[in-house]
């Protein structure tokens, strides 16, 4: 790790992975150069026997450029300051960190609870590759209760994510490992939301964080990356030979690009917060709400946990509203400063319409949803860095654009 000055995230956010001075010049870049080459050469066969004995030590040493090079290594140890973890293994995208994470803990025959709040992908990452190799999971309420119900004795991993995907439910991150660790299972968490700025589950109990660095990290809606970062030297080792066999790759131009994200993540994170609460205020003035889905809306059922584990917000939220499928569609239609897509965490505002399909396989809709809700429709933003006054003159004006129900 860098030595810094200070152990405050905002610091290191700017210490960590700074270029290195060259000793005949006494000078450097401030920026580290985006390292693009496909191999390392070596100034000697002694010095190339020394990295080799220190890659089979488990160390980071690059004899080959598939595992990163300096931009890389600098990303990692970035991803090391934001979760509270020792290693980081990048992946081409946060899906990618997902299944090297899967591939890394689970075996022929064994079983994984997953939260069924879950990101919809690692249900088709089940449905396809994991069944194919005998790997079973179960899609379960996050609640002791039901893991118990479903724990299994060739159950390994528990994979949570908090706040969940589509309605951002908030899980107890360290009542939930406990129980975990007691029945000796691996946590791994998906970490999006938090990016280790505002939600550390490393620090809450948990064993793995992967995190999709192509939402807040990269912050520009401009790359794809994903990384899965642990603490205890077994669970590093068990990523570090998946990665390895794997071989996924990130490309030097995209750790640099997110190294550039990172530098800002906790200015960007925390006016898209502020924005998002805005915009949650007037949208709880509105007839047609009926329910504001984001853990630091004082109404929003997780809050507690929120305000005991998370140090703050991002822009992400979901609202149910009265309109039915035709009024929704104009809505959406109507609004010019939500681009209508389904990323998050960039700098731009974004909407998407949740699926009434993916809603149906979360329990804390069913645990949530009154009659009201279940004849609306939910609809995600992305409260970007826009003005938030423009962003809620947008929202009413397409608002006013719903017309009658059908
Ligand atoms: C919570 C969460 N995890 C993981 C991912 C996957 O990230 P990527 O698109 O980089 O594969 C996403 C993408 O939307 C996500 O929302």
């Amino acid at each position: 790790m860098t030595s810094s000055a200070s152990d405050h995230i905002d610091t290191l956010l700017q210490h960590t992975g700074q270029a290195p001075l060259d000793p005949a010049t006494g000078s450097g870049p401030v920026a580290l150069p985006s390292y693009r080459t496909s191999t390392v050469r070596f100034a000697s066969m002694d010095v190339l026997d020394r990295a080799q004995a220190a890659k089979q030590r488990g160390e980071r040493v690059p004899t080959y450029g598939r595992v990163g090079l300096q931009t890389h290594a600098a990303l990692e140890e970035l991803l090391c300051q934001l979760e509270g973890g020792q290693r980081a293994f990048l992946a081409p995208s946060g899906m990618a960190a997902i299944s090297m994470a899967m591939l890394a803990f689970l075996s022929q025959g064994e079983h994984a609870l997953v939260v069924d709040s879950v990101y919809g992908p690692v249900r088709h990452l089940h449905k396809t590759i994991l069944s194919r190799m005998g790997i079973a999971m179960d899609f379960v309420a996050p609640d002791i209760e039901h893991l118990q119900a479903a724990l299994r004795p060739e159950t390994r991993v528990l994979y949570l994510e908090s706040p969940g995907s589509l309605l951002l439910q908030m899980q107890d991150v360290p009542a939930l490992s406990r129980w975990a660790h007691d029945h000796g299972l691996t946590v791994i968490t998906d970490n999006t939301w938090g990016s280790g700025y505002i939600y550390r589950p490393l620090t809450l109990g948990a064993d793995v964080s992967v995190i999709a660095a192509t939402k807040y990290v990269g912050g520009h809606s401009d790359l794809m990356l994903g990384a899965a970062i642990a603490r205890d030297p077994a669970r590093i080792a068990r990523l570090h030979e998946t990665h390895y066999a794997l071989g996924s790759t990130v490309s030097a131009d995209d750790a640099w690009l997110a190294i550039r994200g990172a530098r800002t993540l906790g200015l960007r994170m925390r006016t898209c917060g502020e924005h998002a609460l805005d915009v949650c205020n007037w949208l709880a003035q509105r007839p047609e709400v009926s329910h504001i889905f984001f853990p630091a809306w004082p109404q929003d059922a997780g809050h507690a946990l929120w305000q005991r584990d998370a140090t703050g917000s991002n822009g992400l939220l979901s609202v149910s509203v009265d309109f039915d499928e035709h009024q929704v569609r104009r809505v959406i239609d109507a609004l010019r400063l939500f681009g209508i897509g389904y990323s998050w965490g960039g700098y731009e505002s974004l909407v998407t319409q949740v699926e009434p399909a993916a809603l149906a396989t979360h329990s804390y809709w069913a645990q949530i949803a009154d009659a009201r809700m279940k004849a609306g429709t939910v609809i995600r933003l992305h409260v970007g860095l826009e003005e938030p006054g423009d962003l809620i003159a947008d929202l009413k004006q397409a608002f006013a654009a719903a017309g009658p129900r059908a």
